[in-house]
């Protein structure tokens, strides 16, 4: 990019604003002359994603290298697309697979492109905290021996709150008897840096690995590597399926942001993470003195399910101050300025990564002094309306569901019906109701109940969530 933008090209090509020159100002102060100069796509010196043979090419060797994969695939368009790629490499229309159902939107979304059948697998739930842990060997192995014919397993590793199982183990079991084993490790960029970490997905034996390098890493938002370990699911068909879903002119400027990722990682990676490790056992451990809050650790898990955490991940929780995570969540946000990465029903999630330092960390840790000192004398929230994600029956299968005839109807009145889309709250991004599955009482008041607590509605086309559509 830099050799095209210093050749002096004389531009007739896209992007129209052609190297930056008809750029509007505002655009120019965002990216910059020298990266407008830079833009550009699919340019005969800059190698092509789908079949690349020069740098690109380079490129995805030395990520990896770095992550000890046979291959590295870079994705624009987020780990929603890289996930969306390591499905349809695997599966065929009719494939069965088994997967937990607190699984992200984006494997949903992959059931209704490949036609795969879902058996859902239940995470452990720690009742101490509100929040669904990891997923047990014993648990993927009964599933596996009621579904012998399934071609794959999926699961999240780590969870969103940086919980990691025995995924070395379920890899074992899922091999043994002939199936795939794929992960989405969008919470996992960051894991190979440090001792200290739980073991990566490549490292425990996965099939196919779906990293978030944007989320916890250096790269810019909507990038993402997938990676192949061994040769369960070969090359070329991760390429044809990339070429299904990827868009034709993907923007350099983020594929080279994964390159830059990748070598920031591999020049200073362990010390970076190690310092984000250090820095987060030490919040953590100032925030458990802190009256009022809690904030677990490994200390209080290492039970089957939940075996080890990612340090990095915070996760405080606030209901002593008599607030829910939703209502203290609001109030460290406008009164404090701190943005944090999520909250439930009870807890708000804070993520420390490379990037923060000692004074971020005492800026967090006097912020949430002032905040439990304000509210703690309050009555404390023992219980809130929030329980587990409620079971649905599985209809139609989600691509079925999602081809089918619908119509658009009450929501009070769809008790009964089959969903023709889904209803997400963000965070956590984890279907309620999915295509296909039947809509329930105890469904449609999780729904109420989430609206409640505030939390962000994504899925229906009805934000309000006053209709929804399904199947006829
Ligand atoms: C567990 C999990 N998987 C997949 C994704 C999708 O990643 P992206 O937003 O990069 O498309 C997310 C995003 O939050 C996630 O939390």
């Amino acid at each position: 990019m830099k050799a095209y933008a210093a050749g002096g090209a004389v531009a007739f090509h896209t992007p129209a604003h052609k190297r930056g020159r008809g750029a509007h100002e505002l655009l120019k102060n965002l990216i910059t002359d020298e990266g407008l100069n830079e833009e550009v796509s699919l340019m005969y010196a800059l190698d092509d994603p789908f079949h690349p043979t020069g740098c690109i090419m380079e490129a995805e060797a030395l990520a990896a290298d770095l992550y000890g994969a046979d291959s590295a695939y870079f994705m624009a368009n987020g780990t929603t697309e890289a996930i969306h790629v390591m499905m349809l490499a695997s599966l065929n229309d009719g494939d069965e697979v088994i997967l937990p159902r607190n699984a992200h939107r984006s494997i949903f979304a992959g059931l209704a492109l490949t036609g795969a059948v879902p058996f859902y697998i239940e995470p452990v739930y720690d009742e101490r905290m509100g929040v669904a842990m990891g997923v047990t060997p014993d648990c993927v192995k009964e599933a596996i021996e009621n579904h012998p014919n399934a071609k794959a397993v999926i699961l999240v590793y780590p969870t969103y709150y940086g919980v990691a199982y025995d995924l070395a183990g379920i890899s074992k079991i899922v091999h043994e008897h002939g199936m795939i084993l794929l992960v989405d490790e969008a919470h996992g960029a960051h894991l190979r840096f440090s001792d200290d970490l739980p073991a990566d997905a490549i490292l425990s034996g996965a099939d196919l690995v779906a990293v978030s390098t944007h989320k916890l890493i250096g790269s810019l938002t909507q990038t993402s590597m997938l990676f192949r370990n061994g040769n369960r699911v070969p090359d070329d068909r991760i390429r044809r399926a990339q070429g299904l879903v990827a868009s034709s002119s993907p923007n350099y400027l983020l594929l080279a942001s994964l390159d830059i990722a990748r070598l920031q990682m591999a020049a200073d990676g362990n010390r970076m993470v190690g310092r984000a490790v250090r820095l987060s056992n030490e919040s953590r451990e100032a925030i458990n003195d802190i009256e009022g809050l809690w904030c677990f650790g490994e200390q209080d898990i290492g039970y089957d399910g939940a075996n080890s955490l990612d340090a990095c991940k915070l996760t405080v929780n606030v209901t002593k101050t008599g607030h829910t995570g939703t209502g203290a969540e609001r109030i460290l946000r406008s009164e404090y300025h701190f943005e944090a990465e999520l909250c439930d029903a009870y807890n708000v999630l804070f993520i420390i990564s490379f990037a923060d330092d000692e004074e971020i960390i005492k800026k967090l840790i006097d912020g949430l002094r002032d905040f439990s000192s304000r509210f703690r004398k309050k009555k404390a929230i023992t219980e809130t309306d929030v329980r587990e994600l409620p079971r649905s029956e599985i209809c139609l299968t989600p691509r079925e569901a999602y081809f089918a005839r619908s119509e658009l109807i009450d929501f009070e009145k769809s008790v009964g019906r089959i969903a023709a889309e889904e209803i997400t709250f963000y965070p956590p991004g984890i279907p309620v109701i999915y295509p296909g599955e039947r809509i329930t009482n105890e469904i449609k008041e999780y729904a109420a109940m989430m609206r409640r607590a505030g939390l962000k509605l994504t899925g229906t086309i009805n934000p309000k969530l006053d209709s929804i559509r399904v199947v006829k």
